[in-house]
């Protein structure tokens, strides 16, 4: 995962055993030879081997013959070549790409072919030739709302990479935290993060351990808007009087940097400068979103600025600020990019469209000569399942863009808003559900089956694991925390069968800021409530064969657990503090499995349940269905309809 563009799978197996050895040939550099040193030592962790450290001396005996014909670009950038083909025989098996980075992405096709049976470890005989569908598939990771620190963002970067997604998009600062130190103006972070920020050499860094994975790094500093952290230190920027604190709630707020003010551009003339040569990527994203111009409207000298400009909107005196800014960031020799709303016809055609709104935004500037990246379908921040964002296309099926137009939609980033999410579960709502985007956008199209995308992530998810990120251990840890490190097996059979309520109701229905601790019930759960979809999938596959014993003992047996557990679960629950907000959720289970079981025992005697039964389960469900403490049971529609199977008899 993502699918190669091209797999012939082969007769025969390359065993892997202590002797496998790798050699490299051809245009070799040193973020080749770490790559690869990183990959003989994950593929050790899994086969509990310890290889040779000696490079192998004979290449034709080598298990493993990596040939890169040029070493590409050490910082990568838009368009590189991430191509290869892999062939794997009984005798050996041969990467061979135009690039380093295109091995990498080879060496990440390689470790996940691993198998292992009665006879060992093994890599099947196939034959792969492999190449993106998009050039630009990217994860934005929004470091401002919630600080992440370095070792956060270094283990996503390596799951970024496990999965091939190449550009890693850092969302720098908001009204909730300016988070990247500058030398030029230090008041800007010093009062405007609480001292969480990262330093220069910190983000040279991960520049660097990004590069060396083959992804590029691209900044995000959000404005006009979302821009309250920047007036903390400079009020006399911003278009309203201040004075201003940082925003400690999630929303959209008035704080705006004032266009009609040239201190405003003298001060992002050095911020960008500064900026430009901290991050090498050519691409500098300037957000633009969700400007409300609330201050704006409410200054009289900006309603004068706009009356003499002949500005009759604000979204003109947008454009004329971010033209102001383009010619800042053409200086440093940048390319802007910004959300939908930038999008102004007068904007010069290399300016990059980042569409949160929808497909449609994307066809249109492709349609008027600009490219364009896709968000809209992966705000992976809403809490919706994998399959969801997984039937996404930036291209419509049916799509009128032409040949060339298609070319100018680049791809797509999952985006990680940060509200609630904290060091400690941002893995959580990033992974596995990313791995289904990137398999989007680099595999073909037609690669679109829905359960087969679930099973390959279920073995991503945990291979994830290796690299070290705590998307499924620090589940545990949290549910442990909640039940005061007692016996946490009911609680997670519960946890597999809820989500966290979707798109920004969360906030609606359990408010908290950005002080507030990220630890509970809530956080513990997540998008893809596992145990919910194989149940869901069972009582599906009962009902459409109402004759198979098996079907029927499946689907009791479960409904048996979840009675058994609902017991224990509220003896828990009523005495750890904790979990009090989710209390009705251990009544919730075990009427929703009473409630099951005797649907089912109608369904498998094909029996009539007495008058008003079906009519008063139905209302019990309903009430169930119900959130509680931001969550909701995924398996009531289920049971629903094993409800109805039964009142239909
Ligand atoms: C956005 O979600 N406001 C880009």
């Amino acid at each position: 995962m993502p699918v190669p563009a091209s797999v012939q799978w082969k007769d025969g197996r390359l065993p892997v055993d202590r002797s496998f050895s790798v050699a490299l040939t051809g245009k070799v550099d040193e973020r080749l030879r770490n790559y690869v040193f990183r990959v003989e030592r994950r593929l050790e962790g899994r086969t509990v081997f310890e290889f040779s450290r000696e490079p192998a001396t004979d290449s034709s005996k080598a298990s493993l013959l990596i040939e890169t014909s040029s070493t590409g670009n050490a910082i990568p950038r838009l368009g590189d070549d991430e191509s290869y083909t892999l062939e794997i025989s009984d005798a050996q098996a041969k990467l061979t790409a135009p690039t380093t980075v295109g091995a990498m992405r080879g060496l990440e096709t390689l470790l996940q072919l691993l198998a292992g049976d009665k006879a060992g470890f093994y890599f099947p005989a196939v034959s792969i030739s492999d190449s993106p569908r998009f050039p630009w598939r990217g994860l934005m990771i929004d470091s401002a709302r919630h600080f992440q620190p370095v070792e956060v963002i270094k283990r996503n970067l390596d799951a970024m990479a496990a999965v091939k997604l190449n550009v890693l998009h850092w969302h720098l600062t908001e009204d909730q935290g300016f988070r990247v130190e500058t030398k030029k103006l230090p008041e800007l972070y010093q009062m405007g993060s609480d001292g969480d920020y990262y330093t220069q050499d910190q983000i040279r860094e991960i520049i660097a351990y990004a590069a060396d994975r083959g992804i590029r790094v691209m900044p995000e500093f959000d404005m006009p808007g979302h821009a309250t952290s920047w007036v903390v230190s400079h009020p006399e920027i911003a278009s309203g009087p201040g004075p201003y604190k940082i925003e400690r709630q999630p929303g959209i707020f008035d704080p705006t940097l004032d266009p009609t003010n040239e201190k405003t551009y003298k001060l992002l003339e050095v911020f960008f400068r500064e900026m430009s040569q901290l991050f090498p990527d050519a691409y500098m994203h300037i957000g633009g979103d969700e400007n409300e111009g609330k201050q704006w409207t409410a200054n009289p000298k900006i309603r004068a600025f706009m009356k003499e400009k002949g500005f009759k909107a604000n979204h003109e005196l947008q454009t004329y600020f971010n033209t102001r800014i383009l010619k800042f960031l053409q200086k440093d020799g940048k390319i802007m990019m910004g959300w939908d709303e930038i999008f102004q016809p007068s904007l010069p055609k290399d300016v990059v469209i980042h569409s949160w709104r929808g497909q449609k935004a994307l066809a249109d500037a492709a349609r008027q000569g600009y490219s364009g990246v896709l968000s809209n379908g992966y705000y992976i921040d809403l809490m919706y399942p994998a399959s969801q964002h997984y039937v996404v296309d930036p291209i419509a099926a049916d799509t009128t863009l032409t040949a060339e137009e298609q070319k100018r939609v680049l791809g797509g980033e999952a985006t990680m808003w940060s509200e609630w999410v904290s060091p400690e579960t941002i893995d959580s709502r990033i992974w596995p559900r990313t791995a289904a985007i990137a398999e989007r956008l680099w595999s073909p199209r037609e690669v679109n089956q829905v359960d087969d995308m679930y099973r390959r992530l279920s073995i991503i998810s945990g291979q994830l694991e290796e690299l070290g990120l705590t998307h499924k251990r620090n589940q545990d840890v949290l549910l442990r925390r909640l039940a005061q490190n007692g016996n946490i097996s009911d609680l997670k059979l519960l946890v597999s069968l809820i989500e966290p309520v979707k798109e920004y109701r969360r906030y609606q229905q359990r408010p908290q800021s950005m002080l507030s601790p990220l630890t509970g019930l809530v956080d513990a759960a997540q998008a893809d409530a596992a145990g919910a979809r194989q149940f869901n999938q069972l009582v599906a596959g009962m009902l459409a064969d109402r004759n198979s014993p098996k079907n029927f003992d499946a689907v009791r047996s479960l409904l048996d657990q979840w009675r058994r557990s609902a017991k224990s679960l509220g003896t828990l629950m009523e005495s750890s503090p904790g979990l009090f907000e989710a209390k009705q959720f251990a009544n919730d289970l075990d009427d929703l499995g009473a409630i099951g079981l005797e649907a089912l025992s109608f369904i498998e005697s094909k029996s009539k349940p007495p008058s008003g039964w079906h009519d008063e389960k139905v209302a019990a469900l309903k009430a169930i269905a119900k959130p509680k403490a931001a969550l909701e049971l995924q398996v009531v529609a289920s049971i629903k309809s094993m409800v109805d199977a039964a009142g239909n008899n």
